[in-house]
């Protein structure tokens, strides 16, 4: 499960969001997984598989620190110290139902490999994308290409002005796949979608269910956001 990947390419594509591309050779790859990537820091940082082609996994992030500002210095040739990949992922199995996939942020990356494995499917999905800004927003094409794509930004510079869930509450769907920031978790865990799943983004330890640094709350105590998740029924969670 750990391995060296090779990097092939590593690039802004943002406002502080860089795209990575790296060669991995082991391990089936489901949506919503993710891998435990070694930076200059001392834990590992998660990242979520943003797309999966071949043996070519895609990672976007954020840089908000010096283990990811250092990352963002890797070029291609260079070689990743990966642990994955890791985790539940997203449940695929929705035939004949309605998918919205609600994403916020650096939340945004795994929602595009699980809305390209729908689509595989012949699933029906509609996205709504939060951004803080227009400088922030990334990969709207790739969204577009998969079917409706609403975008938000929260100073009104591009797309509708405010919070995904201003469109949310008029979409008719089944189910709700979501990720992003806690508060937006929150917002949309209480949405009228039936069945809502969430992906938890918390700092990790170990990132294989062995430290606790990970736990979440949950109605009959805790769970392991690492190994129990990071994708968990709403009602499975208290936010
Ligand atoms: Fe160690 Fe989750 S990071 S248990």
């Amino acid at each position: 499960m750990r391995q060296r990947a090779t990097i092939l390419s590593n690039r802004e594509i943002a406002k502080a969001t860089m795209e990575m591309k790296v060669r991995i050779v082991d391990g089936t790859i489901a949506p919503g997984t993710f891998f435990h990537v070694k930076t200059s820091e001392l834990l590992r940082r998660p990242l979520s598989v943003a797309n999966v082609e071949a043996d070519v996994v895609t990672f976007l992030y954020k840089v908000v620190g010096t283990g990811t500002a250092e990352l963002a210095t890797r070029r291609a040739g260079d070689e990743l110290d990966v642990l994955g990949p890791l985790g539940n992922g997203f449940p695929l199995a929705k035939d004949g139902k309605r998918v919205v996939l609600v994403g916020g942020g650096i939340g945004v990356p795994p929602l595009y490999y699980t809305r390209r494995m729908l689509a595989a499917r012949g699933i029906e999905t509609v996205a709504i994308l939060g951004f803080e800004s227009e400088a922030s927003v990334f990969y709207e094409d790739e969204f577009r290409e998969l079917g409706e794509t609403i975008i938000t930004t929260v100073d009104g510079t591009y797309g509708e002005a405010g919070f995904v869930t201003g469109p949310l509450a008029r979409i008719d769907a089944d189910v709700l796949f979501s990720c992003g920031p806690e508060p937006m978790l929150k917002a949309v865990a209480a949405s009228h979608i039936n069945e809502r799943y969430i992906s938890i983004e918390n700092r990790m330890g170990c990132g294989i269910g062995a430290c606790f640094a990970c736990v979440c709350k949950a109605p009959d105590g805790y769970v392991k956001v690492c190994s129990d998740g990071p994708v968990f029924r709403a009602e499975e969670v208290t936010l």
